[in-house]
């Protein structure tokens, strides 16, 4: 537990204030919440921390942090921290599971639509409060309230590569996105009512916005402007969030967010998943 609050000072640069304390994490540990710890011989060099919680009536997993340190990220540890606390409550007979993360935060959002199937209908603004020691936590703290119906046949497709991207990037250049990424790096806003009369939208976000944070506070706080009111306005009208696609027209570049019209219960029927 020691190197967790070693880890999250890395990975967060939070301020030993804003570190979990190790009488909770120990707590919390004997308490039946799940840990897990990513090792390279003694050395943790990634953790999964989510604790029991109810949504809806629901029992559910709330997936509190998640962390890999920088020289060992992109080599799935992040993944595999997921399936095995998928596995972990799975087996605890809980089958849904919620976390937050910042929706301008590409690779976060391919992690969790793209290579784990989440699926969200909730923005929270500010969740934390406007801003925290960590250098993650800057341009507010907005976030995306995302369910990983662990049982769904969609999250089982997706685990074993059946993925349904390729069709969905057949769509997203017919689609005028919400939010598109300029030429010149910045959000442009395009008419809202006439994108939510339609049965899918897209909202573009750049592919780093850290280094934007760093280099440009000003643009990093207009994205944040533009997308939450992309999003807030979207999920007002009905729509929610389906899939993050890194690629788009035919080449790397800012990644696009799907939204579909409709409620989430239709396009997962399996999402409350009971044994
Ligand atoms: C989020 C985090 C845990 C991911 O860990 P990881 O071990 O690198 O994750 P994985 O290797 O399993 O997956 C990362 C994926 O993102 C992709 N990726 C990397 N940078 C990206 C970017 N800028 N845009 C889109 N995708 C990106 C990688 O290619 C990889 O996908 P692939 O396997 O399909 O190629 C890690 O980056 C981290 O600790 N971040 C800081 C803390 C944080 O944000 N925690 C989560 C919210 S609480």
């Amino acid at each position: 537990m020691r190197q967790v609050e070693t880890l999250e000072q890395e990975v967060w640069g939070l301020s030993d204030r804003d570190v979990l304390p190790l009488t909770m994490t120990v707590a919390a540990k004997e308490a039946g919440s799940i840990w897990l710890g990513a090792f390279d011989g003694p050395h943790l060099v990634g953790f999964a921390f989510g604790f029991l919680g109810m949504e809806h009536g629901q029992l559910m997993v709330h997936s509190h942090m998640l962390a890999v340190r920088d020289q060992y990220r992109n080599l799935d540890l992040g993944y595999k921290l997921k399936l095995a606390q998928r596995e972990r409550a799975l087996s605890m007979r809980i089958s849904a599971m919620t976390w937050t993360f910042d929706p301008l935060q590409s690779r976060n959002a391919h992690l969790n639509f793209g290579k784990l199937g989440v699926v969200s209908d909730i923005y929270k603004i500010d969740f934390y409060g406007p801003e925290t020691s960590s250098v993650l936590h800057r341009n507010s703290t907005d976030r995306l309230w995302v369910k990983w119906p662990m049982a769904s046949r969609r999250v089982q497709d997706r685990l074993q590569g059946k993925d349904k991207r390729a069709e969905i990037l057949d769509v997203l250049p017919r689609l005028l996105p919400l939010i598109r990424f300029n030429g010149d790096g910045k959000p442009a806003r395009t008419d809202l009512s006439a994108a939510l009369t339609r049965q899918r939208i897209a909202i573009e976000i750049p592919s780093d916005i850290h280094s934007i944070e760093q280099k440009d506070p000003e643009l990093a706080r207009e994205w944040r402007l533009a997308t939450r009111w992309a999003f807030t306005e979207a999920l007002k009208a009905g729509f929610f969030v389906a899939e993050f696609c890194r690629t788009i027209r035919g080449k790397q570049g800012p990644g696009t967010y799907l939204l579909e019209r409709g409620k989430v219960e239709e396009f997962v029927p399996d999402i409350n998943h009971t044994w």
